[in-house]
């Protein structure tokens, strides 16, 4: 049987990030990822990293293109019944975030994981994890219709919220906490200038947008729309005029309309599952946590699991200690919790809710009233936005 030290199932940001992470270290992995690279590049998330995710695309040797072309952004702004309020991140907190798509970041992941001559085995079907409670896992899985499996010291589950790896975790040991919002988010991706320069979070009577961007020429924006909506009802034009009615006055008559290069539904989802490992099965990312997409959060837990897992498998192999892999589950979901409230946090201050009681929109209001009254609550915002330390 073939045997490699770690196998990572999934080839999204948080398998891939890990991969390299691991190579700078000499600890040698297989990559096993059941859709084709295509694919896998196809997926349009957010696009704002975390100093932290900045620095380990560094660490990582991955940064080139990033610090070329990812744009520091030392605030956003909200805005609330027609008005607008600027978050200055690096007054209130001394930092900033730095845009640059989640669709990049995993390219030049990508890209340096095949110059480095590291296995990556895509089209892998039927993936199966065994022997997770004892020190030699086997991973199963089948290409081109050849059977092969392959045993590791560790399996790490970076295989998003869909994969396989949360689920082979016995079902007695795994706790599952949930949040399901009753709305969606249509975002629409286009090569046209932004409407402004920095975020814009919109909470309007029509519902929620989100302003953002790619690049200079790149914009990426959002409307929230009901779960019932279907794609085909939604001409770009249509997009354009809902978005634009949502828009600041002085930001109605700058909106660049243009075709959509990608366009489509994302339900919101709040959701954990503990804990995050299971034997020599390690959960990082989206197989093991979802956030909403407000605050953009997603790909930056991604990266500070993938941190606390990095270094608790190089104390594992340069160091014969154990204790890193043994405290990871508890220190990733530390922050993961904070993340989730974050994000909740954002979410229910910014939508409108379908049959909204009274009571939790006078509550709403009271919130953003303190905010943006408040330095002391900006900041708490601010500090969240640019990223809790790890
Ligand atoms: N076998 C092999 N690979 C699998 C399997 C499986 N059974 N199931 C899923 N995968 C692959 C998917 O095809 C995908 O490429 O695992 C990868 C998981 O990638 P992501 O879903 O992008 O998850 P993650 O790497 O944790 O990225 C976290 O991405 O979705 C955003 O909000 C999220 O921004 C965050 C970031
Ligand atoms: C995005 O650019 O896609 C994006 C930015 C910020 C968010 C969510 C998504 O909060």
């Amino acid at each position: 049987m073939k045997s490699v030290s770690v196998v990572i199932i999934g080839a999204g940001p948080a398998g891939l990030l890990l991969g390299q992470l691991l190579r700078t270290s000499g600890i040698e992995t297989v990559i096993l990822e059941q859709r084709s690279p295509d694919y896998v590049l196809g997926r349009i998330r957010a696009g704002v990293l975390e100093q932290g995710a900045v620095s380990l695309m560094r660490q990582a040797g991955c940064s080139e293109r990033m610090d070329k072309e990812g744009i520091v952004h030392h605030g956003t702004a909200l805005m609330v019944d027609g008005e607008m309020h600027r978050i200055d991140f690096r007054e209130l907190t001394g930092s900033s975030v730095l845009v640059y798509g989640q669709t990049e970041v995993t390219r030049d992941l990508m890209d340096a994981r095949a110059a480095s001559g590291a296995t990556t085995i895509y089209d892998a079907e039927d993936v199966s994890l065994s022997g997770l409670d004892s020190t030699r896992p086997v991973v199963r899985y089948r290409k081109d219709g050849v059977e092969h499996e392959m045993a590791c010291d560790v399996v790490a589950g970076c295989d998003g919220f869909h994969g396989v790896s949360r689920r082979s975790i016995p079902a007695d040991v795994l706790k599952t906490y949930e949040r399901v919002y009753p709305f969606g988010w249509l975002g629409l991706l286009s090569d046209t200038p932004p409407v402004d320069d920095e975020l814009i979070y919109i909470n309007d009577p029509r519902g929620f947008a989100l302003c953002s961007m790619r690049s200079q020429t790149r914009s990426r924006y959002y409307i929230q729309c009901g779960l019932d909506e279907k794609i085909e009802d939604w001409s770009d034009e249509r997009f354009w005029d809902a978005l634009q009615a949502r828009l600041p006055d002085a930001h109605q008559s700058r909106l660049v309309r243009g075709p959509s290069i990608e366009k489509s539904i994302a339900p919101l989802r709040s959701f954990v599952a503990e804990p995050m490992r299971y034997g020599r099965l390690f959960l990082a990312g989206d197989a093991a946590h979802i956030v909403p997409p407000t605050g953009a959060k997603g790909l930056n837990l991604a990266a500070s699991d993938v941190y606390y897992l990095w270094q608790g498998l190089k104390d594992f192999y340069h160091h014969g200690k154990s204790d890193g892999l043994d405290g990871y589950a508890e220190k990733a979901l530390a922050r993961v919790w904070k993340a989730e409230r974050f994000s909740w946090w954002m979410t229910t201050m910014l939508h409108r809710f379908p049959d909204q009681p009274a009571f939790e929109t006078k509550m709403q209001k009271a919130e953003l009233a303190y905010l943006f009254s408040s330095r002391a609550a900006m900041t708490a915002l601010a500090e969240n936005y640019v990223g809790l330390p790890y």
